[in-house]
């Protein structure tokens, strides 16, 4: 084997990023301060969310804080994918709320309205799709559903920094919503989260709880955590929101090249109105999925990602006797393709002739 490793993700990181860090450690100032203010903003006029932005330590953080924020804990319920990671269900649970899996459709992996609005009882609060791979959930049928029901609509866009559903922004639906920025994200802070907030009572919240429950040091007000981000964490995601929206096309120039050239998979659908930022890029593979894969690292020296092969209702912690048939398809199917902003033309060409190889010959 002569060609080079072709990594499933890879973290960009460059001088500018070095320089912001080593600034903020001269400074003397690291824990939460200016930067983390700064980057708030910066990153709720980035992505034109038009809403306060509340910076955290991690995404899970985030989805935590949210919840915790609007009112979610012990007796209510908050339906949710089971096919996503377990960070969304973890999070409900650490509120002491209940995680109600829905199913996903299989057209954009994506909460089901069907499933969602069949899954709705008395003790139902909210509704949390997630933006998976980065393709918008169905937000138009399910803040209907909400509406209709009286629920809360919270919004896991831990992997869809910048898609959007016609014009509007995922994080601007949701009461709340969380966006993370762990290194194999479209961007990163190193680790953190950043909520977007609908109004100024839950950003207030937020903010509380991310710091032991005090706005002013030491006038505690509610029981919180230490769920701060650094300056140091928030100086690198200042520098990454001046980038990411060239690497955003990057990735959509390199799954349109996959998704024109590929054969033998069922390659990833955008829906009418979508604006898909392909944190990955994920195809279908009908049979033998676990052997194409393993082919295409032994054979051709390519890596591939599989999120998510074990469903969350399915996860020792959840345990639910849920029926879920789409989410069990995708768990089997599904196959995520090297698509990040790293790949050269090549790298592309050959993703293109091993998965058609491999999917050809049956794996
Ligand atoms: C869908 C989803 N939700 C939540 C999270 C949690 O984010 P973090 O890893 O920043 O805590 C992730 C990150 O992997 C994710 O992919």
């Amino acid at each position: 084997m002569t060609e080079a490793f072709i990594p499933p993700a890879k973290p960009i990181i460059g001088d500018e990023e070095r320089a912001a860090v080593d600034r903020v450690l001269r400074s003397g100032m690291i824990a939460q301060g200016p930067e983390v203010a700064a980057f708030e903003q910066e990153f709720a006029e980035h992505f034109k969310l038009g809403r306060a932005c509340v910076a955290v330590n991690s995404g899970t953080s985030g989805l935590h804080l949210g919840l915790l924020s609007n009112g979610i804990g012990a007796g209510d319920e908050v339906i949710v994918p089971s096919f996503t990671f377990a960070a969304t269900a973890n999070s409900v649970a650490l509120t002491g709320a209940t995680p109600v899996f829905a199913d996903i459709a299989l057209d954009d992996f994506t909460l089901d309205p069907a499933s969602v609005e069949a899954s709705i009882t008395e003790r139902t609060k909210a509704i949390m799709p997630v933006h998976l791979y980065g393709h918008p959930a169905k937000m138009e049928q399910l803040c209907a559903i909400a509406d209709k029901h009286g629920l809360l609509l919270f919004e896991d866009a831990a992997q869809a920094h910048g898609a959007s559903l016609h014009g509007t922004p995922v994080g601007a639906f949701g009461a709340f919503a969380m966006f993370s920025l762990y290194p194999t994200k479209n961007m990163t802070s190193g680790e953190g989260g950043m909520v977007s907030c609908a109004d100024e009572t839950i950003a207030r919240n937020v903010r509380l709880y991310r710091n032991q429950g005090m706005l002013q040091q030491y006038h505690n007000e509610v029981v919180g955590l230490n769920n701060r981000m650094t300056d140091i964490h928030a100086a690198i995601g200042r520098v990454q929101l001046t980038k990411v929206d060239a690497w955003t096309k990057t990735r959509q120039d390199n799954a349109a090249f996959l998704s024109a050239n590929l054969e033998g998979v069922i390659v990833p659908a955008v829906a009418e109105g979508a604006v898909h930022v392909y944190h990955q890029y994920t195809v279908r593979v009908a049979e033998d999925r676990d052997g194409l894969a393993k082919a295409l690292k032994e054979e051709y020296n390519i890596g591939s990602g599989m999120f998510y092969p074990v469903p969350n209702h399915r996860l020792k912690p959840f345990q639910s006797p849920v029926e879920l048939p789409g989410t069990e398809q995708a768990a089997r199917e599904c196959l995520s393709l090297p698509v990040h902003p790293s790949l050269s033309q090549g790298d592309l060409e050959r993703i293109v002739a091993a998965v058609t190889a491999l999917a050809k010959a049956g794996a």
